[in-house]
């Protein structure tokens, strides 16, 4: 068979948001479409790699020939991307929520005639790219993360690097006016111990192209 530049590699993807439910019919979400990491699980495995892609809510299609893991919170991704590895590289794009809330009401909120709101008790959830990237025996040779801010991008993404273990950081600015978030293109930065490489302008799925190829170059196929 023709050798391309991921075969016989394992890719775990991330990708969307996650919903953490306040009662059975409420949660808690963010803006991410999911794009972004269901673009580089495609691009991923049209290089070759067998690919596990690990998703948080979205109005996508399932991209063609990956192993699909649809989640909902966090800790049932933390879980899902545990039981995906081992693997070569992992890519932790999704836009895991910071808080959940602390106790699931198991019957619907309602309002209580008094005019005073419930309040609700937040509670951190755990981080899954920092999780994997202390761990011993399940951490990937190269783990990928990304670092969505409206503010000190770089000073940001290279904490992020730092704190949880991670080999690139691709860094991108999501302020409101930049239309990233939801958008179709992206404006990315990678964040490496090397230093930090500008990428201009570009479609989401041409990032994913470049990061694969980029992975490629650093890994190459699987020696057979
Ligand atoms: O939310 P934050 O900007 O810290 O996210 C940076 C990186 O960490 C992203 O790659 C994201 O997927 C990952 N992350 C995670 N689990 C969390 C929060 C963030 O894997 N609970």
């Amino acid at each position: 068979a023709e050798t391309l530049p991921l075969s016989g590699r394992h890719m775990v993807v991330t990708s969307g948001p996650t919903h953490e439910p306040i009662d059975p019919v409420r949660y808690l979400a963010n803006r991410s479409s999911g794009k972004q990491g269901h673009a580089i699980a495609a691009a991923a495995s049209a290089a070759g790699a067998k690919v596990t892609l690990v998703s948080g809510p979205v109005n996508l299609p399932d991209p063609a020939d990956v192993t699909m893991i649809h989640v909902e919170t966090a800790a049932e991704m933390l879980l899902a991307v545990t039981e995906a590895l081992p693997a070569d590289v992992a890519i932790m794009s999704a836009a895991v929520a910071d808080w959940r809330v602390a106790s699931e009401g198991q019957q619907k909120i309602k309002k209580d005639g008094s005019g005073a709101p419930p309040s609700l008790n937040l509670v951190e959830n755990p981080d899954i790219l920092a999780t994997i990237g202390h761990h011993e025996s399940l951490r990937p040779s190269l783990l990928i993360g990304f670092a969505a801010e409206t503010q000190n991008l770089l000073e940001n993404a290279k904490g992020k690097l730092e704190r949880k273990r991670a080999d690139w950081i691709v860094a991108n600015d999501v302020s409101p006016e930049t239309g990233i978030m939801g958008g179709d293109r992206n404006t990315v930065r990678i964040v490496s111990a090397d230093g930090v490489e500008d990428w201009p302008a570009l479609d989401k799925t041409e990032v994913a192209r470049r990061l694969v190829s980029r992975i490629a170059t650093h890994i190459g196929p699987a020696k057979s």
